[in-house]
């Protein structure tokens, strides 16, 4: 059900769950230092308890009473990504935050998203709590109908279209001397050194997950995914793969956008995951002969933990 912007600021400050756009994926939004309201969260999702949730707020100054100290690097980063797809995990004096949001633990990831109409939220509502609008482990939600499908027609949600970045924002940590990428994301690792003069490496060279969500399956839709760089199998009759490219036999093809623009495949991911789920198709072959870099990197591993299905 959509909601106008007031209605939106007026269910959040009444405890309320609103679908909320930003630039990366909706969001389900709460105020994120109501703990009544951020458990609604996670029952509403059937997230685990132990997953924190990210914080949004307009700026750096919204942080900075709650920061126990602020990592190296860390105003040099905001400075260069914020507003934007960038959350970035800071040690905080947890008693200032209530710990629903933060799972327990003593770090909270914090982001200032570019979408015009969760800046106008925010301003009006101050910071909101908010995972991704998906039930846990499915695709994420990247346009109003993707939230009405997890969480019913009477859900209200601010829509904003379309999300521009398709993927969630990427999730750096301080750990050891050096950023890490605990979560790939809209942001490539290449884009960070410019400012870092590194590109940071990814979660699997950081020694243990900071917390247990990291572990669970995530992006599933109910059809089986296989795989593949080059050609499909003939028992499968529906294809994921590019606007152009042939793909041999009468198959069903599926695009999500040209070979040489990742950009635009981001953007119709999980949306093409959906689709899937939507049209009643239980076996796909996905199309992954694509380079190993920039945004590339953060489909290929959508796509690899997809295909790992629901548990
Ligand atoms: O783009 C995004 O980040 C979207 C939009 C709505 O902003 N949000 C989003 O939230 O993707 P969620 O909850 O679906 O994913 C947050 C990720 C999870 O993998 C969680 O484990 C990790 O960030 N995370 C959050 N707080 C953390 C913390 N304190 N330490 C380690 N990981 C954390
Ligand atoms: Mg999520």
């Amino acid at each position: 059900m959509r909601v106008s912007l007031d209605q939106a600021v007026s269910l959040l400050q009444q405890g309320e769950v609103v679908g909320v756009p930003t630039e990366t994926v909706y969001g389900l939004a709460a105020a994120w230092q109501n703990r009544e309201a951020v458990e609604k969260v996670y029952a509403l999702k059937k997230r685990p308890l132990n997953n924190p949730l990210i914080v949004h707020v307009a700026d750096v100054d919204q942080i900075i009473p709650y920061a126990d100290r602020l990592p190296p690097s860390f105003h040099r980063l905001a400075e260069a990504f914020w507003p934007g797809p960038l959350t970035m995990i800071v040690p905080i004096v947890s008693e200032k935050i209530i710990s629903s949001v933060r799972a327990g633990l003593a770090t909270v990831g914090f982001r200032v998203p570019s979408h015009p109409l969760t800046r106008e939220l925010i301003a009006k509502t101050g910071p909101l709590a908010m995972p991704s609008a998906n039930l846990s482990g499915r695709p994420s939600s990247t346009a109003y109908q993707h939230i009405e499908e997890d969480f019913g027609l009477d859900f209200p949600i601010l829509d904003g279209g379309s999300c521009e970045a398709g993927l969630e924002s990427t999730v750096l940590y301080f750990c050891e001397g050096e950023w890490v990428i605990i979560r790939l994301g809209a942001l490539s690792s290449e884009d960070f050194e410019v400012v870092l003069g590194y590109a940071p490496c990814g979660m699997d060279k950081a020694a243990v997950p900071l917390c247990p969500g990291q572990l669970y399956r995530h992006y599933a839709p109910k059809a089986r995914l296989i795989l593949g760089k080059s050609h499909p199998p003939e028992d499968i009759l529906c294809v994921v793969g590019f606007a152009d490219r042939m793909y041999p036999g009468d198959k069903k093809v599926i695009s999500w956008g040209k070979s040489t623009d990742a950009k635009e495949v981001a953007a119709h991911l999980y949306e093409t995951l959906r689709l899937l789920d939507r049209q009643g198709i239980d076996l796909a072959w996905v199309d992954t002969d694509f380079p190993n870099d920039g945004l590339w990197v953060t489909i290929a591993e959508r796509l690899r933990r997809a295909a790992q299905g629901l548990s």
